[in-house]
């Protein structure tokens, strides 16, 4: 049987969450009421992509409605390898920005920079103590990054990545992580990590789920299509980048790469370039690709990429003017994540204790 190759992106429902077994969490507090999620994103430059946008960003925006939804710029994981500390101040910031313009509300979620929770890498120390060393190296994010930067000279943080990030989850106990496939095996050394405090210690921490969607709105670059869009690629020209001006947006979508032939016609295989610039019109106007195919029956791929850079346009517009605004008042912004982090050590301060506590440490006072 042959899927259908426009099947729409899946995003990850309440359905999702709510079908998870939750049997390990009945004996928390807050048990039965609303299921929660917690997720992070890496500053890695200084504007977000549409890949980060629409892949991620928009469920976590759907995700807060239902849930009680955590979300942190892990800036603690930027530092693995060198970096300017006034860059990471930088990004951090404007991650934060573009979150809350792009539509996490601070007062539905809890939104945290990750080193203002000191309890995270006061947890991490705790499970890298409990990991073998031979799983740490069998990450295969670690291998390549370690492969990268040459194995004798790469920080141990590159190593030690996994169990901050495990970390950052049982910190808050969620019953969901969503996440991109990328990061399913750190997910998989999480519930791994957590099962073997349990069994050591007794129930402490709740076993999360990785959610991975699907199909979610997979988005490629413009001048490679059959690359993912990332920061890394070679020439800018194939990202759109939140913050860019818009004039900028509609010309790199203009000069997209496309594919043989004239048809309009959603096929990974074939056509990668129409393919992609189909999924990206169905993002953002929440109009399907069976439709949008039929609306270019007959027309030529130009007419396809001017109707998306307006559209493209029009939906990033907003999100780039209130980020700028909110980038203007940086003591606003400030104080906006002071406030989600005391939020945030609230939930992962007892948690820490609980686990010092059967760790052998001693109370302190105070
Ligand atoms: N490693 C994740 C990434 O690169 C970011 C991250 C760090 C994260 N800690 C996390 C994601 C905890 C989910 C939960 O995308």
């Amino acid at each position: 049987m042959t899927e259908p190759t426009h099947r729409p992106p899946r995003r990850i429902s309440p359905a999702d969450v709510l079908a998870q077994d939750t049997s390990n969490t009945a004996h928390l507090p807050g048990a039965g009421t609303k299921h929660r999620v917690l997720s992070g994103m890496q500053p890695s430059g200084d504007s977000l992509h549409l890949g980060n946008y629409l892949g991620a960003l928009v469920n976590w925006v759907k995700v807060q409605e239902e849930f009680d939804a955590f979300f942190f710029i892990p800036d603690l994981h930027a530092i693995t390898t060198p970096q300017d500390p006034e860059a990471v101040r930088h990004r951090t910031r404007n991650t934060a920005a573009q979150f809350i313009a792009g539509g996490i509300d601070p007062e539905k979620s809890v939104l945290f920079v990750q080193s203002q929770v000191p309890e995270h890498a006061q947890l991490a120390w705790v499970l890298m103590c409990m990991t073998g060393m031979g799983e740490a190296e069998r990450m295969t994010q670690f291998k390549d990054k370690a492969a990268k930067q040459g194995t004798e000279s790469a920080g141990v943080g590159l190593l030690a990545y996994p169990m901050l990030m495990a970390a950052d989850i049982l910190l808050y106990q969620p019953h969901g992580v969503p996440v991109g496939d990328d990061q399913r095996q750190h997910v998989e050394l999480t519930r791994d990590l957590a099962q073997r405090f349990n069994s050591r210690h007794g129930e402490t921490f709740v076993v999360p789920s990785g959610f991975y969607p699907e199909n979610g709105a997979r988005i490629y670059d413009l001048q490679h299509p059959t690359a993912k869009m990332s920061k890394s690629a070679d020439s800018p020209n194939g990202l759109i980048n939140l913050l860019d001006e818009p004039k900028v947006t509609a010309k790199r979508i203009k000069s997209a790469v496309t594919d043989d032939g004239t048809e309009v016609r959603f096929d990974r295989e074939a056509k990668p370039g129409v393919s992609n610039l189909l999924s990206i019109f169905a993002a953002v106007t929440d109009r399907s690709i069976p439709e949008l195919e039929e609306a270019y029956v007959g027309k030529m791929y130009g007419h396809l990429k001017v109707d998306l850079a307006e559209a493209v346009v029009e939906r990033l517009t907003p999100i780039r003017t209130r980020a700028l605004e909110l980038l203007d008042d940086p003591a606003e912004l400030d104080r906006l994540l002071d406030h989600g982090a005391a939020k945030a050590r609230a939930v992962a301060a007892p948690v820490l204790a609980e686990v010092y506590s059967k760790s052998g440490f001693l109370t302190p006072s105070r």
